[in-house]
Parts: structure tokens; sequence; C-alpha cells
């Protein structure tokens, strides 16, 4: 079950890890009055700094007079910010298009556009699709308004230079949702895993200003938001150009600026999971303790073919010194079955490494080869069906453990953060344990929850993947 899935709102992202790929609708501010306005509507896939970027691009198009909408068919214009990382991302996007020609044949005048890491990724290949007005790469969404105008006049249009430089500080996102909000601290990644497409879809690291990122936290906490996410493809690479500070001093100062609010991050690569950041965690009750800290294989062999430059013996390391300084941490990982000459051996020692660490939750992948990266030249020689079973061994074993560590909360009782009604049941509601797991507990008849409170939760029952309490 930990194996990616489509979302399509908000609340059943959480349920999710981070920096992966599927699929949200952007959410409309109830009660506007959207008549005179032209209508925007975007789909994002991929990982949550796609979701991020839909909100910047959606600030940009609202200062030009957008209303948004939730509805394909009421917009103007659709856009489809996509994801790159795995074939079956892309696949997806190709099938959407296939459905929009229906829009386009009832709305001639309809603009359509293809934001995000694919858009960079195919460039000028995704023009030929006769629907596709515009094409825009992850560091030109200033560019947007633009050729979106040029597309009504009939020119179609490409805007894919990456920047060394482009960090959309002064843009305000447009955010709906109220509670939890995504802040982006860095863009791009410089680690050139060599299976990953990232580093050429989102170009070179560079950081945001750190006071313009603490004073985000502050209005964001005065506008009512009770949860921030610092996000960045390797937050832990931070850097602030001008003081020097780097992400250990900068999740300090988020801390401390906003101690009521929640503050989470993602993600972390293990090579530069530093002592002083785990100790800053350690040391503010107002930051989540949960860590994802990708892994990917715990063979050796494996990881120095995918460049993770880390053998696995300095990531053990690096979890016991997050269990010594935070023993109730939750920790999650990602995970590819199938790396080019994966071998049984190999696949046994991903096993084995997650049995010894016991992670409270994973996001388990087949590998899929991509173009331009140092991977693909080492060919896809283990057969599908052989990535597939190795797959399904680590997933089934992966429940039974979250399963395990999730069933010892039982009688326990975690502060949840109400996110709102559940959406199998909306009789019942959900909400998330500072260590990201998802609880579900009934409504309080007398004193009725209301989105956005932290509520003490005991938790009666429990399965892989979700908790389930009544208020204590
Ligand atoms: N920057 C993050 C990862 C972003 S991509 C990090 O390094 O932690 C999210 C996950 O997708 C990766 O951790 C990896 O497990 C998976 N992934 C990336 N490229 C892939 C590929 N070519 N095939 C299969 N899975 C891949
Ligand atoms: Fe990709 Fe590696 Fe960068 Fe993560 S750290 S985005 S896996 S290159
Ligand atoms: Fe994110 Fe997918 Fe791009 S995971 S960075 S949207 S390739």
């Amino acid at each position: 079950m930990f194996v990616y899935s489509i979302f399509m709102t908000r609340y059943s992202m959480l349920e999710l890890p981070i920096l992966q790929e599927k699929k949200s609708e952007s959410a409309l501010p109830s009660m506007q009055d959207l008549s005179h306005q032209p209508k925007l509507y975007v789909e994002t896939y991929g990982c949550q700094m796609n979701v991020n970027d839909t909100e910047i691009v959606q600030g940009v198009m609202n200062d030009r007079g957008y209303a948004m909408t939730d509805k394909p068919e009421l917009a103007d214009v659709i856009l489809l910010n996509t994801c790159a990382i795995r074939d079956n991302a892309e696949k997806k996007i190709h099938e959407r298009l296939n459905h929009l020609k229906y829009y386009k044949k009832r709305k001639k005048e309809l603009v359509v556009g293809i934001l995000g890491c694919m858009a960079e990724r195919l460039r000028e290949t995704l023009l030929e699709k006769e629907l596709v007005d515009l094409v825009v790469g992850p560091d030109e969404y200033r560019s947007v308004p633009e050729l979106i105008s040029k597309a009504y006049s009939g020119e179609r249009g490409i805007a894919v230079k990456l920047s060394r430089v482009e960090t959309y500080d002064d843009i305000l996102p447009f955010r709906t949702e109220g509670i939890s909000a995504w802040v982006s601290i860095m863009r791009g990644c410089d680690k050139f895993c060599t299976y990953c497409v990232v580093p050429f879809t989102r170009g070179r690291e560079r950081s945001r200003a750190f006071a313009s990122i603490v004073d985000e936290a502050k209005s964001l906490f005065d506008q009512g938001f009770k949860e921030i996410t610092l996000l960045g493809q390797n937050v832990n690479s931070y850097r602030d150009e001008q003081s020097g500070h780097n992400f250990a001093e900068l999740l300090d100062a988020c801390a401390k600026a906003v101690p009521e609010m929640r503050i989470r991050y993602t993600t972390s690569h293990p090579q530069d999971m530093s002592d002083q950041l785990i100790e800053t965690m350690a040391m503010h009750p107002n930051i989540c303790k949960y860590i994802h800290l990708p892994v990917q294989s715990g063979s050796n062999r494996v990881l120095s073919l995918m460049n993770r430059t880390h053998p696995v013996e300095h990531y053990y390391e690096r979890i016991e010194m997050i269990k010594k300084l935070m023993p109730d941490c939750a920790l999650s990982t990602d995970i590819i079955t199938g790396f080019p000459t994966e071998t049984e051996e190999d696949h046994e020692a991903t096993m084995e490494l997650m049995r010894k660490v016991r992670y409270d939750g994973a996001y388990m992948f087949k590998y899929s080869p991509r173009e331009r990266t140092k991977a693909w030249k080492m060919g896809d020689d283990i057969p599908d069906e052989v990535k597939v079973r190795r797959l399904n061994e680590i997933i089934n074993q992966q429940n039974v453990i979250a399963r395990e560590i999730n069933q010892t909360l039982i009688g326990k009782t975690e502060h949840i953060l109400v996110e709102g009604p559940s959406k199998k049941n909306p009789m019942e509601w959900q909400g998330r344990t500072d260590s990201n797991k998802v609880a579900i507990f009934p409504q309080n008849e007398h004193a009725p929850y209301v989105i956005g409170d932290i509520i003490p939760v005991i938790i009666e029952k429990a399965s892989s993947a979700t908790l389930f309490g009544r208020l204590t």
C-alpha cells in the first residue's frame, strides 16, 4: 500500500509520504464570485515541491486577474503540473492529455499547458501534440501569463531554461487549505544519483533567503496555519548565501519564530544528515519527530552504483544517532528494487536493512530507467517479473513491520492535528500525529472538533498505515 498512489485532495495526500509522485487538483476558495474573471484549472502531479510550485503559478496568475476553479469544464486555461520521476508518471500525463481533447473540442479557445518536470524533460516534443499550447519548465513560471496571452492569439510557446538563481522568493503562493502549508526553501539538486532525472529537470541547487523563509513562517502563523513543511529535494544542502546559515540553523530559527506551529521538513539525504540537525530537532518540541531518510538500497555495491555517496554503515550510524537523541522519532524511507545488476544477495541486504531499521513507513518503487541519467547506460537488465517479486517482498515485509510498530501505540495517547472528515467515512474524522501517522477518530458530539485543532486521542486499533482511536 505504500507504493505511490494518486491523490485527489489535500487530505488523502497526507497519508502519503513526501516527494513522491501523485496527483492533486487545485482547490478553490469558497464563495468567490468567479463570473467575470478568466478561470484557471491546475492539476498537480509529482512531489510536494510541485504542489508548492502550483501555488506559485496560481499566485502569479491570480495577480493577473485569474480566478481558480476546481472544474476543468469551466476553465479558460488548463495546466498540468507534471512529474518525470518514473516512466509511469509520464504515461499518466499522456493519458490525461488524451482526455483533455474532449474539453478542447467543446471549447475551441481553451488553452492547455504543460508545466513541471516532464515539460523540462520533453520540451518541444510536447508541443508536437496538437492540444498543447504552452510548455513551461520549473524555473520559468514567471513567464506563464505571457505565454497564455500569446496562446489566446494562436501562438504556441515554450520556456524551459533552468536557472541558477530563481527561487520565486518574492511570489506569494496561492494557498487555499489554511492548516498545513508547504514552504519551498531550496530548489534543484546537485546530488546526481545515477538513476534520477531530478538534477536534469530542476537544475542546480539554490537556496531561498533565510530571513524571507522565517518571515513566511511567521506570516503563515498569523494567517492561522498550524503546520509548515519546509521543502527541498535535499533540504540539508540549504545554505543562505548572505549569512552562511545552514539548514539546522534555519530550522532552529523557524522553531523559535513560530513556537506554536508544527514544523516538518522533507527530504534529507543521509550524507548530509548532520549531528547539528538531529540535535536541533531534539531540542524543539514543535519540530515534528519524523524523518524521511531515503536509503534506496541496503547493498553497498548498489549504493555505490547509485552514487549515493555513503556506505550502508554510515546510514546505520545516522539512524543510531537519531534514535539516541529522539527515541520516539518515526522514520520512513524510499527503496528502489531492480536497479541494474541488483542480485538476490543485494535484494536480501535491502530486506535486512529494513528489518534492522524498522521503518514506520516506506515508499517502494520498481527501477525505471530514465534517459540522460548515468544508470540509463547501465542497461535495464533485471526482468520485470523479478523487479515485481522483489518489490512485493519488501512491501509485504514492510507492512508487517509497520503494523507491529503501530500496534505498540495501542493504549497510548497521541496528539492529533485535525484535518477534517475522513474520506472513507464522513462520520469519522482524520488527522495526523506528530510522527506523521494518519489517525481516524469519531466526531465528538458534545464538543465538536474543528479543522486545525490539536486533540488528544487514545489509540485503540492500528493497521500498517492508520491508527484508530477516540478522544481521551
Ligand atoms: N530527493 C529525494 C528523492 C526525490 S525522488 C531524495 O533523494 O530523497 C523520490 C524517490 O523516487 C527517490 O527517493 C527514489 O526512491 C525514487 N526514484 C527516483 N528515480 C527513480 C527511478 N528512476 N526509478 C525508480 N524510482 C526512482
Ligand atoms: Fe534525485 Fe538523488 Fe537528488 Fe534525490 S538526491 S533528487 S534521488 S539526484
Ligand atoms: Fe518532483 Fe517528480 Fe519533479 S518527484 S521534482 S515532480 S520529477
